[in-house]
């Protein structure tokens, strides 16, 4: 994975989570929040990832503690918690981008369809065509709207014929009515929202099993994060999404399970999502949800 691809800087997201929570937690939050999208609420099925006592260090500092939890396949599950809890470490350590960062440490199992992807046999380039990542702040390459959605296949196949490819993976990401006649363009000169489809666009292109998204609409406007919430309830048809976010509205509106990730780096609750967001187990899930700290 390039160095384009990396997540963006912490100064960047810092500012950007600090607009963005301040948005968020209004004082008529949660819990009476309704899960009612047509995506959410849907059954379970069986897991296709699977982390086990997973726990990482960045140099002597523990981010996550003893990690469990079973993601199901074709679902959405929304990571949520208060900021440094370690969600984006937790992402990070499915399609093994951790081992990017030369400090960081990773124990314990995560598997994908059962096989353990920090076994010595995986190769993560190509873990990393199976598990896609967004990250929050949209980061197309300085090529164009076609080159960008075609980059991870020329990476496969350099004299592959991608036109219907391309054309595919621009309609899944409702993109392509938009930009079908000005594909030479470059993608920086989309405008955001537009720009964050092209990166969903460009993630779903290798076709991979599982999409991690890290606060995908967070730089968004609301008419932008609007269609971004739609278009991860349709991918969700076929892919696993894995998604963090800081607005609670929108973890209660487009996701199957919640994963509730507390300071500390513990997963304090995972459960269904009308069941954390309505009667959540635990008081400090409650308190965090109804905004009495975060
Ligand atoms: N590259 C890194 N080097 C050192 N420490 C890091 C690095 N990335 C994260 N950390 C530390 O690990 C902890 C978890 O960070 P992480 O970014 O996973 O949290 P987060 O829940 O995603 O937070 P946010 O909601 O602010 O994005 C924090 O204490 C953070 O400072
Ligand atoms: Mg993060």
């Amino acid at each position: 994975m390039s160095q384009e691809n990396m997540p963006p800087n912490e100064e960047t997201s810092e500012k950007q989570r600090e607009d963005e929570s301040s948005g968020s937690m209004n004082d008529e939050m949660l819990i009476e929040t309704e899960v009612d999208s047509e995506g959410a609420r849907r059954a379970d099925t069986p897991a296709i990832i699977e982390s086990k006592d997973i726990e990482v260090w960045y140099g002597d500092d523990q981010a996550l503690r003893g990690i469990d939890i079973e993601i199901p396949e074709n679902r959405v599950t929304a990571m949520i918690g208060p900021s440094g809890c370690g969600k984006s470490t937790f992402l990070r350590c499915i399609n093994r981008m951790n081992d990017l960062i030369d400090a960081a440490h990773v124990e314990g199992e995560l598997t994908l369809r059962g096989k353990n992807v920090y076994d010595g046999d995986v190769d993560p380039v190509a873990l990393r065509r199976r598990v896609g990542m967004v990250f929050q702040k949209p980061n197309p390459f300085p090529k164009s709207i076609y080159d960008n959605v075609a980059y991870g296949l020329n990476i496969q196949n350099k004299d592959g014929d991608y036109d219907e490819i391309v054309e595919q993976s621009l309609k899944r990401a409702a993109l392509w009515d938009e930009v079908k006649d000005r594909l030479d363009e470059s993608g920086l000169e989309l405008s955001g929202g537009q720009q964050q489809r092209l990166c969903i666009a460009r993630a779903i292109a290798p076709d991979p099993e599982v999409l991690l998204m890290d606060e995908p609409a967070s730089a968004l406007d609301p008419v932008a994060t609007s269609q971004i919430e739609d278009l991860i309830a349709e991918l969700a048809e076929d892919y696993t999404v894995v998604i963090v976010t800081h607005n609670m509205q929108q973890a209660a509106r487009i996701s199957d399970k919640t994963a509730v990730f507390l300071t500390g780096g513990e997963l304090v609750e995972f459960d269904d999502t009308q069941k954390i967001f309505e009667n959540p187990e635990h008081e400090r899930v409650e308190d965090y949800i109804t905004g009495k700290f975060g």
